[in-house]
C-alpha cells in the first residue's frame, strides 16, 4: 500500500526521487520521506501528508544534495501517520536506511528480539526491524546481510537499502510485494510501478520473488535469494510518458473516464480475428473447456463488481454456473473448489493480497486459475495458469473507470468465446463478436450524450444519501455506480436489487429521497418500472439510468441519464460510463479529492 523509489547516477538524487514520489502517490499518500547519500552520511527527510509537503522542505530536492539515494510514500498500516513512523528508517549506527512496502508479519517477535540485544526503536512500524537486522548482520558485506536479514522475514516486502559505507550502491529486495527495476544511462533506478519510470527510461527488469539487486551508476546486478548472480531479461515498456500523466485534465480520473473508448478498443481488438474471438495467451484446448462444471470469480472492490457484472453474460452465453466471491471472503471459507473449477480472478493492479491469497488457496485445491489484470509481470500475473491483460495503460486516480470496463470487456470476451467452443448459446456469434467491436463506439456516445451531468450533480451533491437500484445486470452496475459515488464524493450511496426494496430498505424512502434507478435491460425493464413508481409514490426523486427514447421511462421518472441503443447483452459497460462521470462531478461539487481520497489507497497489498 505503499510506493518506493531508488535512485543512483551522476544527477542529483532527491529531485529524481520527489518526482517519482509523486507518481507513485496514489499507493499511499499520508506521510513520505527520501533518504541520500552525501559525503558518506545518509541525510533523511520526512514529512507528513502528501509529497508536496516533502517538496517544500527540501525544496524541491535543491536542498539535499547527493546523487543516489531511496524515497517512500506511506499508506499506514503499523503506527499513525506521523514523522517517526515516516521511512525512511535508519539503524543505530546511522549505516542504513530503508524504505518498505508491505508486512512484515513476524515483526513482533524480531521487535522482541532485537530489543533484547539492545537496539533502540524509533517507531511503531513493522519495518523498523528490517533496518536493525541489517545493522546486525553486517559485517562488511552487505549482500550478505541482506540475505541473512531477508531469510528472517515473514510476509510481503519490496524493499530499497542504502548503505553509508558503500556510497554510490542502492539495493532492492522483492518478496511478494512489486518491483521494477530500471536500467538508464549514467543512473539506474527502482520502483513499485513503472509510472515512476518512464521518464527516464523504457527499459525494465522485473524482480520475481525472493531476488534482489544491487545497482550503482553503471551497472545492475540481480541475485536470487542465496547471493548467486542471475542473468535478467530486459523488458521495454511501450507505455508513453504522457499516459501517466494528466494531459490538460483535472484530475487523473476524468482522463481515465475520458480514455475509456481507447482502452476498450485497445483490449477488444487484438482478440477479434475473422469475426470471432481468439486469446493467443490462452491455450486451453476444448477437452479441458468441456471440463469445467463451475466458474468461480473473485476479486475486491470494483473488480469484484465487474465479475458480479461478467457473471450474468457468462452464464446467459455458456451456460456454466458462475460463482463471484469476495477474494478476502473466499480465502477464509475452506472453499468448495476443485480440478473441475475454473477460477477467474480479477485485478488491475496484480498485488491485491487478498486476491493473491485466495487464487492461491484455489489452486492449492486443484483449480486452474485465469487471471485478468492490468499490470504487466505483476504478481498474479505470474501466479496464474493463464494471465488475460486488460490494455487500458496506467490507471492513477484511486477509484477505477478504464480497469473496471477493460476488466468486463475481456469477461465479454471469454463469454463469447467459450460459447463459441462449447456451442452453448442462442445468439449467432458473429453478431456478439459485431455488438462488442462496437461496445467503444458507444462508450464514446455515453460520454458525449451526458453533457448534463454537472448540472444533475450541482441538484445531488448536498443529499444526506442516494439509493441506486436495479435488476439482473442493472444491478451488478448499481453496486459498481454506488461505490464510485462514496469514495470519491464521500456521500453515503447504497445499492439495492430493487426487488428487494420492499423487503426492509422503501422505509427508508421519505420526500425528496434522490433514487438512482437503472434501466438498461430489457428482460426486467418493466419490473423496474413498477418500483420506480414504488419509491415514487412514497416521495422519492428518480433519476433514470437508461437507453436514449425510452419513453416509458421517460414518463416515469424526474430525470435522466442515456445511454446509446446498444446490445442489451453487453450494455453494462456503457450503463457505469454516466454513473463514473455522476460521481466525479458530484465529489467536484463537495470539493473532494478526487484522486486521491481519504483513506484510501489503490494498491491494497495488506489484508
Ligand atoms: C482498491 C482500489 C479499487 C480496486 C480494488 C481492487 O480498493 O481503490 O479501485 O477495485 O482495490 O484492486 P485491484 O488492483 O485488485 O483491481
Amino acid at each position: 500500500m505503499c510506493g518506493i523509489v531508488g535512485y543512483t547516477g551522476v544527477q542529483g538524487a532527491a529531485p529524481i526521487l520527489l518526482e517519482g514520489l509523486r507518481k507513485l502517490e496514489y499507493r499511499g499518500y499520508d506521510s513520505a520521506g527520501i533518504a541520500v547519500m552525501y559525503d558518506c552520511r545518509i541525510l533523511v527527510s520526512k514529512v507528513t501528508g502528501r509529497i508536496v509537503n516533502l517538496c517544500e522542505k527540501t525544496q524541491n530536492g535543491a536542498a539535499v544534495p547527493g546523487t543516489t539515494g531511496i524515497g517512500h510514500t506511506r499508506w499506514a498500516t503499523h503506527g499513525a501517520p506521523t514523522e517517526k513512523n515516516a521511512h525512511p528508517h535508519l539503524s543505530n549506527d546511522g549505516r542504513f536506511a530503508v524504505v518498505h512496502n508491505g508486512i512484515i508479519e513476524n515483526y513482533r517477535a524480531l521487535r522482541e528480539e532485537l530489543i533484547g540485544k539492545g537496539y533502540v526503536f524509533e517507531s511503531e512500524t513493522d519495518t523498523e526491524v528490517i533496518v536493525h537486522l541489517m545493522e546486525m548482520y553486517y559485517h562488511g558485506d552487505v549482500k550478505e546481510a541482506l540475505i541473512r536479514t531477508s531469510d528472517r522475514l515473514h510476509g510481503s516486502y519490496a524493499l530499497g537499502v542504502i548503505c553509508s559505507e558503500e556510497p554510490g550502491k542502492i539495493y532492492a529486495v522483492r518478496e511478494a510485494s512489486p518491483l521494477i527495476l530500471g536500467v538508464g544511462i549514467q543512473g539506474n533506478y527502482f520502483a513499485s510501478d513503472v509510472t515512476a519510470l518512464v521518464s527516464h527510461t523504457r527499459n525494465v527488469i522485473y524482480l520475481d520473488d525472493g531476488e534482489f539487486a544491487e545497482l550503482s551508476e553503471n551497472s545492475v546486478t540481480v541475485y536470487d535469494c542465496l547471493g548467486k548472480p542471475l542473468s535478467k531479461k530486459i523488458a521495454r515498456i511501450n507505455w508513453d510518458v504522457q499516459a501517466a500523466e494528466k494531459g490538460g485534465y483535472e484530475h487523473f480520473m476524468l482522463k481515465e473516464i475520458m480514455e475509456q473508448p481507447g482502452a476498450v478498443k485497445a483490449t477488444i481488438t487484438p482478440r477479434i480475428r475473422d469475426g470471432r474471438v481468439h486469446f493467443e495467451e490462452l491455450q486451453i484446448s476444448d477437452e479441458e473447456l468441456r471440463q469445467i462444471r463451475r466458474i468461480v470469480i473473485t476479486a475486491c472492490g470494483s473488480a469484484y463488481y465487474a465479475g458480479c457484472s461478467g457473471k450474468y453474460v457468462l452464464e446467459k452465453l455458456v451456460r456454466i454456473p458462475v460463482d463471484v466471491e469476495l477474494a478476502s471472503e473466499l480465502r477464509y471459507k475452506d472453499p468448495l473448489i476443485d480440478e473441475h473449477t475454473l477460477l477467474i480472478v480479477i485485478s488491475q493492479s496484480g498485488e491485491t493480497a487478498d486476491t493473491i491469497a485466495a487464487l492461491k488457496e484455489c489452486q492449492q485445491r486443484g483449480a486452474k486459475a485465469l487471471a485478468i489484470v492490468n499490470v504487466v509481470g505483476s504478481t498474479i500475473a505470474q501466479l496464474a495458469d493463464y494471465t488475460v491483460y486488460t490494455w487500458a495503460g496506467p490507471e492513477i486516480a484511486v477509484a477505477t473507470t478504464k480497469g473496471f470496463t477493460t476488466q468486463l470487456s475481456v469477461l465479454y470476451l471469454l463469454a463469447v468465446l467459450f460459447a463459441d467452443r462449447l456451442g452453448t448459446c442462442e445468439e449467432s456469434i458473429p453478431e456478439l463478436v459485431s455488438a462488442l467491436q462496437k461496445l467503444p463506439m458507444y462508450i464514446q456516445q455515453a460520454i458525449d450524450m451526458n453533457h448534463r451531468i454537472p448540472q444533475l450533480a450541482e441538484k445531488y451533491h448536498g443529499s444526506r444519501s442516494l439509493f441506486f437500484i436495479g435488476r439482473n445486470t442493472d444491478y451488478a452496475i448499481a453496486l459498481e455506480g454506488a461505490l464510485k459515488m462514496k469514495e470519491i464524493s464521500y456521500l453515503h450511496a447504497e445499492a439495492y436489487a430493487a426487488g428487494e426494496l420492499k423487503h426492509g430498505t422503501i422505509a427508508l424512502i421519505e420526500d425528496h429521497q434522490p433514487v438512482i434507478a437503472l434501466c438498461c435491460n430489457p428482460s426486467v425493464m418493466e419490473k423496474t418500472i413498477n418500483n420506480i413508481i414504488e419509491v415514487k409514490a412514497r416521495g422519492a426523486e428518480v433519476l433514470a439510468l437508461t437507453f436514449r427514447n425510452n419513453q416509458k421511462i421517460i414518463s416515469a421518472a424526474d430525470d435522466f441519464l442515456f445511454i446509446p441503443n446498444a446490445n442489451p447483452v453487453f450494455a453494462a459497460v456503457i450503463e457505469i460510463i454516466p454513473l463514473q462521470l455522476l460521481a466525479y462531478y458530484t465529489a467536484k461539487e463537495n470539493k473532494c479529492d478526487i484522486d486521491k481520497p481519504r483513506n484510501l489507497a489503490k494498491s491494497v497489498t495488506v489484508e
